[in-house]
This record gives structure tokens, sequence and C-alpha cells, in this order.
């Protein structure tokens, strides 16, 4: 550590004897201190302490107004980072009482009257090499968390990065540009923000929802790739998709993958409670997978497929509308046609549950 570092130390004496005071100075001055002030008013001592926080400070324990006692509580209530500023406390009781209630009152070290300059000079230079260590220790620590949290994030964003990449390969044998996954993204965070989400939500959701499907990579090619109905076991390891992306987004404290595990999980949940993988109902299906629930069947019934046409905007609306309330929680529904130029309230009831949408299993 630098000899100039500790010649700056701001050191301040307090004593009510001015010539305690002038010689306590001398001592350090002497031995190169070039930062010192002497009070013989606690109060005035105080004042100072509070304007330039003292690297050391030399305290009078008996005094009329305050003893030292006194005024280090004070200290210790007015300096926020007073455990790092060390205090000696200097006195001529010089029985063990006194010193024992001097380091237990939070003073590092003491000096007995009258005081030798080579004792001032020794203490003082131990106590202000360790409050200087101190520092140093704290900075480094603190620049190690600031290097943790960086370092920290830049896993998490991998991570969603990775996780992004997976579910475009799950995609990728349906839809090798992966706008797929892209449009439900922008579609889901518009209908959020119609809903009243607010911007963070939103931008949560739009980064997530492209993730509702990752579970997919698990199916094998031959379900996924077949052209023909899906035999009834073949359907039973689809419904598995959402469980199996459920599980890859597991494990992670960011809000953002929280939301995409639930969208992956519940976005096959109907309102009614006839969905999987669950079978949750009505509000018990987050709402974030209500609404990637509805913007998925659309947009996958909009775009042509191997298996399928494309249908027109109109016709995939109408289907949209009529599984309000059976399929569809009725006000993301709702939404959702306002977003598309659609005003009227959707039906009450739908027509009917067994739509060419909801037997469409490769579609959503
Ligand atoms: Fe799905």
């Amino acid at each position: 550590m630098e000899a100039k570092v500790f010649q700056d130390a701001r050191i301040v004496v307090l004593d009510d004897e001015q010539a305690n005071v002038d010689l306590l100075l001398r001592i350090l001055e002497l031995n190169g201190y070039t930062n010192v002030s002497g009070y013989t008013d606690p109060l005035e001592f105080l004042d100072g302490c509070r304007n330039l926080p003292p690297d050391l400070a030399l305290l009078d324990v008996r005094m009329p107004e305050m003893s030292g006692f006194q005024v280090l509580e004070r200290l210790k209530a007015e300096l926020d980072d007073f455990v790092y500023r060390p205090v000696m406390f200097i006195t001529s009781d010089d029985d063990r009482e006194t010193k024992q209630q001097a380091l237990s009152s939070g003073a590092r070290d003491f000096l007995s009257k009258p005081v030798s300059p080579a004792e001032v000079r020794l203490r003082v230079g131990n106590l202000l090499h360790t409050r200087f260590l101190q520092m140093e220790l704290r900075d480094h620590a603190e620049r190690l968390e600031e290097r943790v949290r960086a370092r920290t994030a830049q896993l998490e964003e991998a991570r969603i990065e990775i996780l992004e990449r997976l579910a475009l390969a799950a995609e990728y044998r349906d839809d090798a540009t992966g706008e797929h996954t892209r449009r439900v993204g922008r579609e889901s965070a518009a209908l959020a923000r119609a809903l009243g989400g607010s911007l963070d939500e939103v931008d949560d959701i739009r980064r997530a929802a492209p993730l509702h499907d990752v579970g997919k990579i698990a199916l094998p090619d031959r379900i996924l790739l077949k052209q023909g109905p899906l035999t009834e076991e073949e359907m039973e390891e689809v419904k598995e998709h959402p469980t199996v992306g459920a599980r890859i987004l597991s494990g992670s404290r960011v809000p953002m993958l929280l939301l995409a595990e639930d969208i992956a999980l519940s976005h096959h949940e109907s309102w009614d409670g006839t969905g999987y993988p669950q079978g949750l109902k009505g509000e018990e299906i987050p709402l974030c997978a209500r609404i990637v629930a509805v913007v998925d069947v659309f947009d996958s019934l909009t775009h042509e497929r191997p298996y399928k046409r494309a249908w027109t905007e109109e016709e995939a609306l109408d289907e949209i509308e009529s599984l309000a309330g059976t399929k569809f929680d009725p006000r993301v529904v709702e939404a959702f046609l306002r977003l598309h130029g659609r005003d009227a309230p959707p039906p009450d009831v739908a027509s009917d549950t067994t739509s060419e949408a909801d037997n469409d299993v490769k579609a959503p």
C-alpha cells in the first residue's frame, strides 16, 4: 500500500483540553500526516466528521459535556460505513474496566495518557493500515460481485438463445423458416398488450411465446412428418410435448423463462377443461397460455403446411370465434377479434367443440 495514502489519511482528534489536542496534532504532523484536524468541542467534532468522514478518530474518554463513549455512539449512528472507520480512545483512566468498555463499545484500540509519541506512531499506523486493507477488500468484493452479476446475465442470455434454437429445431420439420414461432411471439405480444399487459410483461411474452412447442423436439419424425391422420397411440405421444417442453424450460429464475415454462405446459389446455396435459379449466390456465393458444391455432390455420391448405383470415377468425367459451377464453378471443378488426363479441356458447382446428393435431 502506498505510503502516500497513509499521509493523506484524514485523522481527527477530540480532547476537551487544547494542550492535549495540540500535542497529538504535533506528533501526527511530525510523523508525516498532512490531513489532521483537532477539536475541543464534541459537537463541532461531530459536525466535522459528518462533513468529511475521517479515516481515523482519536477520542478522549472523559470530557465535561459529552463522554467519549457518547460521541462514539453518535458517530456510529451518523456514519453509514462506520464499521470501516477506526476509532481509538485516549484515556488517563488506565484501569481494566475502562479499557474493556472502550473495546466493547466499538473502538479498535486505546492510548494511555500521557501519550508516548512512539506509541501514537505505531498504533495510528496499524489502524490506518487495517482500514485501507479493509477498503481494498471491500472494493475487491464489489468488483467480484459485479463480475458475477455480469457473467450470470451472460449465461442466462446464452441459455435463452440455446432454447430459442431448440424451438426452431423443433419447428424446423414443419416450417424451415422459423417464421411460425416468430409470428406467434409477435401476435401474442400484441394480444397481451390489448389485454392490458405492462410493457415488461408484453416484452417477456414476445420472447417466451416462440418457445411454446419446444417439447416437440422429442417427437419422432414418423409422427411429425406423417401425412395421414395419427393413430390414437401417436396422438398420445403428441400430447406429451407440453410436459416435455416445460421440463426443458424449468429451473430458471428469469421471469421470461418462467413464463415460457407456463406457456409450454398449458398452451393446449381448454377453457372448458377438456384440454391437455392437466385438464385445467378457465382461469386455472395461466393467462399467457390462454393468449398463446388462440394465436397459435390462428397462425397454424392461416398458413399452409404439407398436410393442409392455408385458411383465409376470415375462415380462421370464424373458427376462433366459434371456439370462444369452449376451447378458448372468451375475453381473449374478444380482444383477438378486435385486433383483427372484428368488433362483434363472440357468441356465449361455441357451436362446435370438435372443429377442424381442434382435430388438426399437428397445427398447434
Ligand atoms: Fe403445441
